[in-house]
């Protein structure tokens, strides 16, 4: 499907980053720096997002955005559960899941499968891919989510209505380069009904871009964990700047390309475990006419 091989592979700087974080993050942990296991604390982001055209029948529709969950060494299968019952209490109306929901190693798959099976949402529960994800064994990811009747999106949409109205939910597989990202865009939301809500998951924020092509109206990413340090908040008008900036376009928060919004999360975990004024979070998206 992609139409460069970029296959994010588990090389030998991201096993000795990975180990470095591991230590600093037991040497931290040890000094009582980090007081909270990753993942033992998050906030609910809450954002209204005011959409041109959007049908009154999806006025008040609500989203719960998470990502780059990361289980492994630093967050740990058993905070899970918990986790899940967080995201379950919002009652939102739709679960999206924009990938990185392991660090590294399938040996976590299992049980990051059997919880996130019990996140619920009326209008459903969907994943997609990241690049951690595919850096042990991506394609039994696909297989172990779709084993256990989750909705994993590769390059495709499910329809879903709601309130005589159509949502199409479309996701993307892992890819970072702008030509495999436009592909794979075509290919997931190509062929959506021109009447229906378009939504698109991806792990990369910079599925704006080609998402903004199709009329997408919502695109919800992860990836970058808001650069994880971030040096000015988000003020009159301007977005926050951080370490993101420095790698990508749309490094945290909400974006627009001509009438698709994007809102790209800061997630939950990391491979490595430190952030400043960048907390992890849980998005809750409130959809409205414009
Ligand atoms: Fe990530």
């Amino acid at each position: 499907m992609l139409l460069i091989d970029e296959r994010d592979q588990w090389k030998t700087h991201h096993r000795l980053r990975h180990r470095a974080s591991i230590k600093a993050f037991r040497w931290l942990s040890r000094k009582n720096i980090i007081k909270a296991r990753p993942g033992e604390r998050f906030r609910i982001q809450r954002h209204t997002v005011r959409i041109a055209g959007l049908p009154g029948e999806l006025a008040g529709l609500t989203i719960a955005h998470l990502s780059d969950l990361h289980v492994g060494t630093i967050i740990r299968p058993e905070f899970l559960p918990s986790i899940v019952d967080k995201i379950n209490a919002i009652g939102a109306d739709l679960i999206a899941n924009t990938g990185d929901l392991i660090d590294h190693d399938n040996q976590y798959l299992a049980p990051t499968v059997e919880a996130l099976a019990g996140l619920e949402a009326p209008l459903g529960v969907y994943h997609v891919l990241g690049n951690h994800d595919y850096r042990d064994d991506g394609p039994a990811v696909i297989d172990a989510l779709r084993a256990a009747q989750l909705n994993v999106l590769v390059n495709e949409h499910h329809r879903v209505a709601h309130r005589g109205r159509h949502i199409a939910v479309a996701g993307i597989d892992w890819a970072q380069h702008p030509v495999n990202i436009a592909h794979l865009v075509d290919h997931a939301c190509g062929q959506a009904n021109g009447d229906d809500f378009k939504l698109l998951l991806a792990h990369h924020p910079h599925a704006l871009d080609p998402a903004a092509e199709h009329g997408v109206h919502l695109v919800l990413a992860g990836h970058t964990h808001g650069g994880q340090f971030v040096f000015r908040k988000n003020r009159h008008g301007r977005e926050s700047i951080g370490l993101g900036n420095f790698k990508f376009r749309y490094a945290q928060g909400h974006y627009t390309r001509h009438r698709t919004h994007l809102y790209v999360t800061s997630g939950l975990g990391g491979s490595f475990p430190l952030r400043f004024r960048c907390p992890a979070e849980v998005g809750v998206l409130e959809l409205h006419p414009a």
